[in-house]
């Protein structure tokens, strides 16, 4: 029987492509011939050391890295990346550039705080709601890094370029546009993103790093916290999250050798996005809340002329198999997530559905 599936703009966990669940769900008893699920074997046998290795050989492939990087898988999520970041990186001698550009960047600067770390806030745009992203920054010439947000899942805006920070290397979160286009590798010390937006499912937090930053770890970090620890091991000091991890290499495997590369990825994403961003351009009725310059490719947050049409605009496109319409709680209105793997053909049902809205609304 055909699964019943929806066209699904969740900002994460989010859709993944059809042909992996498809994969993983023929895999699920028998994984390539050994009898037993990906879940059910050891993460020390030959087929997840395949897995793993080719996940980490497709990211570095994909991203275009050379050797100075390494590839990690960590548990804790994005989140936890806030915490280890200023713990590894900053003695008490040196400080981080960090810059603000919503609910995220701000959660990594607290805890670079509440560890009492000398970081400095070089930029923000909480003056406007966070609307924008700040522009001719003056970054510290001796900043360990400088720490951003590429993607500001909740605000609907992201850096279109990384910013020139005169060689201080460049540590991010990319939880939700990880893999969405090509990326500035040289400007990059660290980058880690949350797999559950654009690159599988919750539970694991890719991590690729510069591994001269890991001469930089203090010894008194705790062994789980180190970054050394994943890097000495190959992300297996313990049982690392094999299912996730497996399932992150299918959907790199699809970037790869279905859609091409990122790329290509990156052309379908401009296009994707630009089919919404013009239909509120064209009329007043939907009001995009990112500046133009600004706008993320990703998470495309708007209004309607009140509060009521948008409860309505979500629950009636739900009911039309649009799912995952909803504003983030904290701010309110709606919000589109056009990852990776939400194809073009949603975003078109989403905006024949849009334009008939407005007729009856409007
Ligand atoms: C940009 C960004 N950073 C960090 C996080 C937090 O990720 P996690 O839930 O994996 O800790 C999110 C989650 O939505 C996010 O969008």
């Amino acid at each position: 029987m055909m699964a019943h599936r929806i066209y699904n703009f969740n900002p994460g966990p989010a859709a993944l492509p059809l042909c992996v669940l498809e994969e993983i769900q023929q895999d699920l008893l028998d994984f390539s011939g050994s009898g037993m699920s990906i879940t059910e074997i050891s993460h020390r046998s030959k087929p997840f050391d395949d897995v793993i290795n080719d996940a980490v050989a497709r990211t570095k492939r994909l991203l275009g890295l050379d050797d100075k990087f390494q590839v990690l898988f960590l548990q804790g999520g994005a989140s936890m990346q806030f915490a280890m970041i200023p713990m590894n990186f900053l003695a008490e001698n040196s400080s981080a550039d960090y810059v603000d550009t919503g609910t995220w960047s701000s959660k990594a600067i607290k805890e670079a705080e509440i560890q009492g770390k000398a970081i400095n806030v070089v930029a923000s745009s909480a003056d406007k709601n966070y609307s924008y992203i700040p522009r001719d920054i003056k970054f510290n010439e001796g900043a360990a890094f400088v720490h951003l947000t590429s993607n500001n899942t909740i605000k609907g805006t992201g850096w279109a370029e990384l910013p020139d920070t005169n060689g201080v290397p460049i540590i991010c979160d990319m939880s939700s546009d990880i893999m969405s286009k090509p990326i500035e590798a040289q400007k990059l010390g660290l980058i880690y993103a949350g797999a559950q937006k654009n690159v599988g499912p919750a539970g694991v937090c890719l991590v690729v790093i510069r591994q001269d930053l890991l001469d930089l770890v203090p010894e008194s970090v705790p062994t789980m916290l180190r970054y050394d620890t994943y890097a000495a091991k190959n992300s297996l000091y313990n049982t690392p999250p094999c299912f996730a991890i497996y399932t992150v290499d299918l959907v790199l495997k699809w970037l790869e050798e279905t859609v091409g590369g990122l790329a290509k990825m990156a052309a379908l994403n401009q296009k994707k996005a630009a089919l919404l961003y013009d239909l509120m351009d064209a009329a007043g009725f939907y009001r995009t809340t990112a500046e133009t310059d600004s706008r993320s490719l990703m998470n495309i947050t708007f209004r309607l002329p009140n509060e009521d049409l948008e409860q309505q605009f979500v629950r009636q496109a739900q009911q039309n198999g649009l799912g995952g319409l909803k504003g983030h709680r904290s701010v309110g209105g709606c919000r589109a997530s056009l990852y990776n793997a939400v194809a073009l053909e949603a975003v078109e049902a989403l905006v024949d559905f849009m334009k008939t809205f407005e007729t009856q609304n409007g």
